[in-house]
């Protein structure tokens, strides 16, 4: 096992906080947020989320970053490291099974971001109406070939940059996408909160009913927390890794947490209005954010189709960039273990994960058309492997962190990773220790038992 402290590390602080960000933010907060809020009811259920991310997500992620940047390994090593000889290790390696499976169907939907772009770029959408948008994403979607080559480019793309390594490649696209999608959004949401009847999707989106709130809509919520946040695998502690001795912790998950928040509340702000406005369903699903979008951009700027061309080409570019800093993210992950647990030369851990990875994903992909019709637990291949990683695994993992932070850890190491080694005034430190002793994996555990019915 390769631990060192003098691997590479990325090179500044807000190069460190702007790649924790762009794993973050991602497709989870434009595509995902928007549809499972719709899915489940709406501002009830952003917050439960916000809940989510404050109680459990913020906490947790300080403890992996703690766990990454102490080790100096990739996620399962980190365990070998701090508890050499147990079976701790075993949180690493369902992580680093999570970030397989999730980079799996993840990239097939990043796929679908750059068909879009494609659409965008030549104009293809010109002229369709809110029917026409969903029609287009119905056949696309089921397109065997169309889906899985744009998946395939993906990949290529997500295995180029884990080759370029990490200061050149992480790091650096980083730092130009995510304040450039910040911008972008911002002038969307000013679009699509103006257009004709956009108020009910505002009632939507920030007026709770709380009559809908169940067991489901506790575990989604917790999920997408997760989810969004890159946590429960090891992702962001294998991001910490590779950080300096004086990044701030604490201040880094607060940055990482609220810029991640706001995106995701803006994606909803997109949506929700534009979805109203033109008659599309909030609990479409999946398809929501596809469907919905080229409305935007369509009664935006309709009148003036150069701006419409413009805005909706940087759109689907940017959607495309935040998707690509998260699944570069994943890909990480799962090739750090691959390279430093199983000895393969970076190069070849690259190549063996997106081979399979690329293989696996072809499932999902199918799932979409011809392979509909397989189901497990009801579920679509695609569904399957979603609900299985963010509404079991993420969580599961989140639980056992929390755990392993608060009772097995030494006091000392948590101590120090949180002050720098003395030098960071930390108040929070007992309630801190608290979250992770007892409220977050008690909180995640009744989440659990609540979903399967036992409490
Ligand atoms: N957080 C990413 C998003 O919101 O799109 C998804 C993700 C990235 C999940 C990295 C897990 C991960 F390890």
């Amino acid at each position: 096992m390769a631990t060192n402290q003098d691997r590479v590390n990325f090179g500044s602080k807000i190069g460190a906080i702007l790649a924790a960000a762009g794993s973050a933010v991602g497709l989870g907060n434009i595509w995902r947020f928007p549809y499972e809020t719709g899915n489940h009811g709406g501002a009830a259920f952003i917050l439960i989320y916000l809940l989510c991310i404050v109680l459990l997500g913020l906490p947790i992620m300080i403890a992996e970053f703690s766990i990454g940047r102490h080790s100096r390994a990739n996620t399962a090593g980190a365990y070998n490291v701090l508890a050499p000889g147990t079976p701790w290790r075993g949180v690493g390696y369902m992580g680093v099974l999570a970030g397989f499976l999730i980079l799996s169907y993840y990239s097939v939907v990043a796929g679908w971001t750059l068909e879009y772009t494609w659409q965008a770029i030549s104009n293809g959408f010109a002229g369709m109406n809110a029917e026409g948008y969903t029609q287009f994403f119905t056949n696309f979607s089921a397109n065997p070939w169309r889906s899985v080559l744009w998946m395939v480019v993906f990949m290529v793309m997500t295995h180029m940059v884990i080759l370029m390594g990490v200061k050149k490649g992480i790091e650096k696209s980083a730092k130009i996408m995510m304040p450039m999608l910040f911008i972008l959004i911002i002038v969307l949401v000013v679009c699509s909160v103006t257009l004709p009847g956009a108020d009910k999707g505002l009632a939507f989106l920030l007026k709770p009913d709380f009559s809908k709130v169940n067991a489901d809509v506790f575990l989604g919520a917790m999920g997408q927390a997760f989810f969004s946040l890159s946590l429960g695998l090891g992702c962001l502690s294998t991001y910490a890794s590779y950080f300096g001795k004086d990044t701030n912790l604490s201040k880094t998950a607060l940055s990482v947490g609220v810029i991640d928040t706001m995106v995701a509340i803006m994606a909803g702000l997109i949506i929700f209005p534009a979805a109203f406005s033109v008659g599309v369903s909030p609990d479409a699903g999946p398809s929501l954010l596809f469907i919905t979008l080229p409305n935007v951009f369509q009664m935006a700027f309709g009148d003036v189709p150069f701006l419409a061309y413009i805005f909706s080409v940087m759109f689907y570019v940017l959607l495309a960039l935040a998707a690509f800093t998260s699944t570069i993210s994943m890909h990480e992950v799962v090739t750090a273990f691959v390279h430093e647990d199983w000895k393969f030369s970076r190069k070849k851990a690259a190549w063996y994960v997106t081979i399979f990875c690329t293989l696996l994903g072809v499932l999902s992909a199918l799932s979409f058309g011809v392979l509909a019709d397989m189901k497990i637990f009801g579920l679509t291949f695609f569904d399957f492997l979603d609900t299985l990683t963010s509404k079991v695994m993420l969580p599961l993992g989140g639980m056992l962190i929390s755990i392993f932070t608060g009772w097995y850890l030494d006091r000392r190491i948590v101590w120090d990773e949180l002050t720098n080694e003395g030098s960071l005034k930390v108040p929070f430190f007992k309630v801190y220790i608290f979250i992770m002793k007892y409220l977050a994996p008690v909180a995640i555990g009744l989440i659990f038992l609540n979903e399967l019915g036992i409490w």
